[in-house]
Formats: C-alpha cells, sequence, structure tokens
C-alpha cells in the first residue's frame, strides 16, 4: 500500500472510491460542505433522513455518484468532533479500510477530516494506522486472500505538501512495520521458531542496516543465558537470541527494548488444556513488536541509540525438559526455584533484561505476554505498566498516549517482593497465589535489571484478538511498535 498525499480538490480525484469523514451532530464543514455541494446536497439529505449521521464508525457506501470523478463514495461518521482523538479516528479509519479491503479497489482517496482537534500530523497518521489495520488480515495461509489492500492510499489534505511529506513516510513505515509484527504472529507455529523468526531478523537487518547478532546455543551457554536455556531444553527446536542495534545516536545513551519470543507455549511439563493452549502461538508478541520497532526505527533513521533483544525459545514437555523443582542459575548469578514450567516467560527474559544491562542500556522497555492474571485485572485492550521508575514510566505512558495506545499502571509496592521468596534458591518463578499474578511476575523480572531504570509491559491482553471486529480481523494486533518507535523518537535520557 503506498501512500500519497495531495491537495487537489475532491471532486477531481479519481479514485475507486473516495472516503469522507463527517462529525456526529454537527453541521457539514469544509471538504465535506463542498463535496455535499457538488453532490446537489446528498450529504445533507442523508444526515436529514438519519442515513448517515456521522455516529462513530458509521459507514454509508453510496454508488453511482454523480458530479465528481470518484467512482464511489463511502461517508464515514467521525463521532463527536470534540471527543475525537488518535485512537478514536483510527477506529474510523480502520473500519473504513476492513470494509473496501474485500472489494479490490486500487485507488482509495480519503479526505482528512476538517475542524479535528488533532494537528494535521496526528489526523493524517491515525488515518493511515487505521487503514493499515483495517486492510490486513490473519488469513496467511487461506488459498485465495479475502483481503486485498488497497495500491493506492491518496490522503487528500489542505496543509501544504512538503509540511506533511515526513508524517507520510512515518506513518507507511510504521504501519507496515506494525503488520509485520502482525505477521509474525499469526504464522502457524510450525513455521514459526526460534530459528525462522531469526532469519526474519536476519533478512531486515540486510535491508536496513541494523547490525545483527544471532546467538546460537553454544554462544547462549557461554553468555551464561542458563535460565533462558533450560526454557528451551524441553523442545527439538534450539533457542536463539536475536540482537539488533541502532547506532544513530553517536556518543548518546542507549535505549533497550527487550522482547519474549516463546514461539509456542505449550506450559512444559506444567502443561496447558487445550483450550489454554490454543492461541500460544501468540506468546511471541512481544519479540514480534520490537523487531517491528527496530525496522521502522531503522527506516526512519532516528538519532538515537537503540538496542533490540528478542529472547526466542519454544516451551514444550519433553523427556529433557526442567522440572518442577529444578533450580537455574541465571545470567547474573541468582538462582531461580522452578515451580511452574508454565511460567516460562520470566525465566527468559531473566537471562535477556540482564543481558540488556550489562550491554550498558540506559533505558529498559521489556514487552511480554506474561501473565492471565494481567488480562483477569485489565482485560483485553489494556497492556499493564510495571516499574522501577516514575519518570520512565511517565515518558512510555506519554508515548502510548500519543499512539493511541492503552497501558494502565500496576504497584510495585516492596511487599509484593515476598510473593516470589523461595525456601531453596534466591527466588521462585511462581507467585505462590492466584492474586496479583501480573505483579509478582514483574517483581521476579526487576530482580534482573539493577538500577537501571525499566518499564515492563504485559501485553497479554492486547497483543491478540480473539475474534475478528468491524476494526480487524481476529489474531495478532501488532500493539506497542507505535508506542516504541514514538518512544525512541522522543527519547532523551538527559
Ligand atoms: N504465555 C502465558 C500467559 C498468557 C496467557 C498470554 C493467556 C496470553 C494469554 C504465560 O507463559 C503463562 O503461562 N503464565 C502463567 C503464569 C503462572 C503459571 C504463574 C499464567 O498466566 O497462568
Ligand atoms: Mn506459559
Ligand atoms: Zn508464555
Amino acid at each position: 500500500m503506498q501512500i500519497i498525499y495531495q491537495t487537489l480538490p475532491l471532486s477531481v480525484v479519481a479514485a475507486d472510491w473516495l472516503v469522507i469523514g463527517i462529525w456526529e451532530d454537527e453541521p457539514l464543514v469544509g471538504v465535506s460542505a463542498e463535496l455535499d455541494a457538488k453532490l446537489g446536497g446528498m450529504l445533507t439529505k442523508l444526515r436529514e433522513q438519519g442515513d448517515a449521521v456521522g455516529k462513530a464508525r458509521e459507514l454509508t457506501p453510496l454508488y453511482q455518484v454523480t458530479g465528481i470523478a470518484a467512482r464511489r463514495i463511502l461517508v464515514m461518521g467521525l463521532g463527536a468532533r470534540g471527543k475525537s482523538d488518535f485512537a478514536s479516528l483510527l477506529c474510523c479509519a480502520a473500519a473504513s479500510g476492513r470494509m473496501l479491503s474485500t472489494r479490490k479497489a486500487r485507488q482509495i482517496a480519503v479526505a482528512l477530516p476538517d475542524a479535528s482537534p488533532m494537528d494535521a500530523d496526528a489526523v493524517l497518521r491515525a488515518v493511515v494506522a487505521g487503514f493499515f489495520q483495517g486492510s490486513s488480515t490473519a488469513g496467511l495461509r487461506k488459498s485465495e486472500n479475502e483481503r486485498t489492500p488497497p495500491a493506492e492510499l491518496v490522503i487528500l489534505g489542505t496543509s501544504p505538501e512538503t509540511s506533511l511529506l515526513e508524517s507520510v513516510r512515518r506513518a507507511e513505515i510504521e504501519g507496515r512495520c506494525t503488520n509485520l509484527a502482525r505477521e509474525l504472529v499469526n504464522l502457524p507455529p510450525c513455521d514459526l521458531y526460534p530459528e525462522t523468526f531469526a532469519e526474519r531478523a536476519r533478512d531486515i537487518a540486510v535491508r536496513t542496516g541494523l547490525e545483527l547478532q544471532i546467538l546460537d546455543e553454544q554462544k547462549l551457554v557461554v553468555e551464561r543465558m542458563n535460565s533462558l536455556l533450560a526454557v528451551a531444553r524441553g523442545s527439538e527446536r534450539p533457542p536463539r537470541v536475536v540482537l539488533l542495534k541502532h547506532a544513530l545516536g553517536g556518543s548518546r545513551p542507549t535505549l533497550a527494548f527487550v522482547g519474549k519470543g516463546v514461539t509456542f507455549d505449550s506450559g512444559g511439563l506444567s502443561l496447558k488444556t487445550t483450550d489454554q493452549m490454543v492461541d500460544m502461538k501468540c506468546d511471541m508478541a512481544g519479540a514480534a513488536a520490537v523487531l517491528g520497532a527496530m525496522q521502522a526505527i531503522a527506516e526512519l533513521r532516528l538519532p538515537v541509540n537503540v538496542l533490540g533483544v528478542m529472547a526466542l525459545v519454544e516451551n514444550m514437555p519433553s523427556g529433557k525438559a526442567m522440572k518442577l523443582g529444578d533450580v537455574l542459575k541465571a545470567r547474573n548469578g541468582k538462582t531461580i526455584e522452578v515451580l511452574n514450567t508454565d511460567a516460562e516467560g520470566r525465566l527468559i527474559l531473566a537471562d535477556a533484561l540482564a543481558y540488556a544491562v550489562d550491554q550498558k542500556a540506559s533505558h529498559l522497555v521489556d514487552l511480554a505476554t506474561l501473565t492471565g492474571a494481567c488480562m483477569v485485572a485489565l482485560g483485553y485492550d489494556v497492556a499493564g505498566l510495571m516499574s522501577n521508575s516514575e519518570t520512565w514510566s511517565q515518558k512510555v505512558l506519554a508515548a502510548a498516549a500519543v499512539s493511541g495506545e492503552k497501558a494502565w499502571p500496576l504497584p510495585m509496592f516492596p511487599h509484593y517482593r515476598e510473593m516470589i521468596k523461595s525456601d531453596v534458591a534466591d527466588i521462585k518463578n511462581t507467585g505462590g497465589s492466584r492474586y496479583a499474578g501480573a505483579i509478582s511476575a514483574a517483581k521476579f523480572l526487576e530482580e534482573f535489571v539493577g538500577a537501571t531504570p525499566w518499564v515492563h509491559l504485559d501485553i497479554a491482553g492486547p497483543s491478540w484478538a480473539e475474534k475478528d471486529s468491524a476494526l480487524r480481523d481476529s489474531g495478532g494486533t501488532g500493539c506497542f511498535v507505535r508506542t516504541l518507535v514514538e518512544l525512541a523518537r522522543a527519547y532523551d535520557a538527559g
């Protein structure tokens, strides 16, 4: 999907579809009023009849329109103007993209809504992100495509072309890299496992100029990543740790992203039930978000230093699998008693975080589909945010807000540390109770970050859409790629 920005009058744009946004409970303004006039008052009439009143995500296709060059119109409800923000506009655009992507349109033109409370850059990026989201599919292995994104998405605006060129580029890159993360999550675990994930990272590194290192089993032994290796031991598929470096920040500090990449989580010997296991190819969504963000940051050539660490394993039961009662020694020397092999994410992140700290990362963000407990607390669409630094948390929350993604802080009071005390080792890998499960997991991770400011995002909820909706196909969501890109853009450790 190529993104093109134009400032032509709407009536001369010869697209398969012209998408026009209208606000709820307001007279038509700007471009929508202009179009209404060309159409002989049709939009006004539709509103009066109650057919197209501008409710958020209301979609009204108009066929056989005359008086303009475009072949069809899609009237896209935008909801109340005063309440419009990045996330709500993205949803409206996603609904439009989803509807049109089944109709094989080659060129779709979207008129940027007038009088939005947001600036033109944010409006443009929200619309483009929505179209990318709505028109991509989880049906990667279907014999026939059910969705075709348009070859060209023409954005019609009023601001001078040059002022928004950078926004267009950023929007296109973020959309494509978010879809990369979705694709990786959606690929079946027979095809996507640690080695093949690492190969995808290699392709991306070659194309973008990112520095790449792939740690295989031998190197992981040398790097003392024994906690990660213990998780991997039950599987026929060897583990990998992928390191990607973007180093355009000169002598400035390094931001590190660490992603959980369990390409399939069976639970190990603490085997999951079929219902619990059925979607567990999604358990590498954290690593996918890191890869998507690294690619975007490299393509944008952001003037920062970013290290991406992707910890890739398959969690399987077997005669070689780690056992309950095993004690592991992590990279930083701490000993861990394994009481549940299904709490594997924290075991691999322990070593990956310690590695990032040893690489002198100044700030850390980890992303992990870590606990069902986080979904109990916050539901599907919201990530849990846990941290050792109030200042760094605020920066991550700000980047999420700018990107229209939802994260919410959970407390990290010192007394929660009691939950991971072990009788036989320094710590144990479960919280020992079903309460505060997202937090006891975060307390475990905190043991591996030292004094480095760190934010943990538990994305078990938002990384996966259970069902199809008007806004996207079910499956991987590519969540937090845009937030990480924004964080890198705004990064200033000073
Ligand atoms: N990958 C799961 C968490 C998960 C659950 C992600 C549902 C997405 C949807 C994780 O490895 C896990 O199994 N966590 C356990 C931890 C428990 C054994 C302490 C859980 O949440 O039940
Ligand atoms: Mn698990
Ligand atoms: Zn898991």
